[in-house]
Order: C-alpha cells, then sequence, then structure tokens
C-alpha cells in the first residue's frame, strides 16, 4: 500500500491503536518478551513517521496499561525503563518531525524519576505544531471515567455545578483527552479482537481494523493499508446509508 492510493480529503484526523504482539513476536524469534518490547519501538517510530505524512493530527499509542502493573516485576520494570529511554532518545527526531508529545493516563503512578523524564520530553515539544502524539501510560478507559466522575462530583460538592449542566460535553472535558477528537480509526495488532479497557468512551463510533500482524512487524505500510480500509467504510452514526449520501 502507499501513500498516494489514499484520498487525501478523508484521512482519519485521529487513529487509536492497542500495540499488541510483543511477547509472541519475541517467541517465534527465540528470544524474550523484553527483546519483543524492544523491537515494538521500530514499529512505534515507523507509525509516527507515517502518521505526519499522511496528515494525522493525533496518534493515540496504548502503551502502557493499568493492567499492565500486573505482569511479573522484571516486564514492567524493563517496559518501563524501555519507555524512558525511547521517549529520551526520541526527542530530536520527533522535533524535526515537528510532534508534539502528550501523555495521558495515571501518571502518578509512576516512579518519581519516570514522570520527571516524561514531563521534560512534553515540554521539549510543546511548541511543535504537526501530529500530536498521544501516550496511554497507566491508562485504562475505565480509570479515565472514573476520574472524570471524581472530579465532576467534587465540583458538585463544592457548588461550582449544578445538575443541569452535566451534559456529554462536561464528561468530555473532563476525560483526560480533553481538547482532543474521538478517535475515528481504532487498529489492533496480534489478531486479538478486543478493547482492553482502552478509550471506552471516546471509541463510541471508532471504526475498528484489527490484523493479524504482531506489533513488532507493524511498519507505516500497514498504517496506509488501515487507513485505505477506513476510507472504503460508510460511517452513518445510526443513520441510514440514503441519509448519508444526500
Ligand atoms: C503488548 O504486547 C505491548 C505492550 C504491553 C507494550 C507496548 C510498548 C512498546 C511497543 C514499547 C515502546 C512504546 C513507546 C511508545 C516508545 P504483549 O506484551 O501483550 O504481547 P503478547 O500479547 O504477545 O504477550
Amino acid at each position: 500500500m502507499v501513500i498516494e492510493e489514499l484520498k487525501k480529503n478523508c484521512i482519519p484526523r485521529h487513529v487509536a491503536v492497542i500495540m499488541d504482539g510483543n511477547g509472541r513476536w519475541a517467541e517465534l524469534h527465540g528470544n524474550d518478551r523484553i527483546y519483543g518490547h524492544r523491537q515494538g519501538v521500530d514499529a512505534v517510530r515507523s507509525i509516527v513517521e507515517g502518521a505526519g505524512e499522511v496528515g494525522i493530527k493525533y496518534l493515540t499509542l496504548y502503551a502502557f496499561s493499568t493492567e499492565n502493573w500486573d505482569r511479573p516485576k522484571n516486564e514492567v520494570n524493563a517496559l518501563m525503563s524501555l519507555l524512558v529511554d525511547a521517549i529520551v532518545k526520541e526527542i530530536e527526531n520527533l522535533n524535526e518531525k515537528n510532534v508534539k508529545m502528550h501523555a495521558i493516563g495515571n501518571l502518578d503512578s509512576f516512579p518519581s524519576d519516570v514522570q520527571l523524564k516524561l514531563a521534560e520530553a512534553i515540554e521539549k515539544t510543546s511548541s511543535n505544531t504537526g501530529l500530536n502524539l498521544i501516550l496511554a501510560l497507566s491508562y485504562s478507559g475505565r480509570w479515565d471515567i472514573l476520574q472524570m466522575v471524581k472530579q465532576i462530583v467534587s465540583k458538585a460538592i463544592n457548588g461550582e455545578i449544578v445538575e443541569k449542566q452535566i451534559n456529554e460535553s462536561l464528561i468530555v472535558n473532563h476525560l483526560s483527552t480533553s481538547g482532543i477528537p474521538d478517535p475515528e480509526l481504532l487498529i489492533r495488532t496480534s489478531g486479538e479482537y478486543r478493547i482492553s479497557n482502552f478509550l471506552l468512551w471516546q471509541i463510541a463510533y471508532s471504526e475498528f481494523y484489527f490484523t493479524p500482524i504482531l506489533w513488532p512487524d507493524f511498519r507505516k505500510e500497514n498504517l496506509f493499508e488501515a487507513i485505505a480500509d477506513f476510507q472504503r467504510r460508510e460511517r452513518r452514526f445510526g443513520k441510514t446509508s440514503e441519509q448519508i449520501r444526500s
């Protein structure tokens, strides 16, 4: 799939990705799980580049879920240092490509040195105006909904809002993705057909694209293929085909 074959006027603004299959990839290559995660960074680099080239404005990557904390301690630690190393190492490259980095999730749950390095990296890309790269870290959709409810309840208790002000846009403004449009396309690699507690509220109308490719083998050409597939679909948002076409 080449980029020229895509319709320029129908590029999803926001693409979200569940990067899955690092462990299986490593096993297939006779190596340990950490090796698979390390190879996964090459896939991240390629799709960040591809997303910029094709004009995607927001790319959200599920890099570390709330549930990932339950993995063996050595894998959690290795993933943590890999993430920090990759983020620090890639900063120059991200700046060259005009990529602005963001992070969503329960960032307080990370060790303070990790938080610091992350905050520094985010700051260093903060004036970029191209692709917004959103890393979901210690993130889960239920965590997001819970933290939103807590914020709204505390504002209600303080008398800052009353019941009739509670509507969808108030909720959207209190989710960690506030200010970011909902993803039009959600990609999951490795042949699994699950959402795994990713952006639960935000994917209400997303198109899903599942591919058997294991994450470390995923490249920007595969992203373009997913976008081509998205472009062949008719998004009806509950309406009829006729209504959409008229
Ligand atoms: C899922 O594969 C992948 C992860 C839990 C980690 C994703 C992290 C990276 C690709 C590292 C780099 C990321 C950035 C943003 C620099 P899995 O371990 O669940 O694979 P399996 O299902 O085959 O066991």
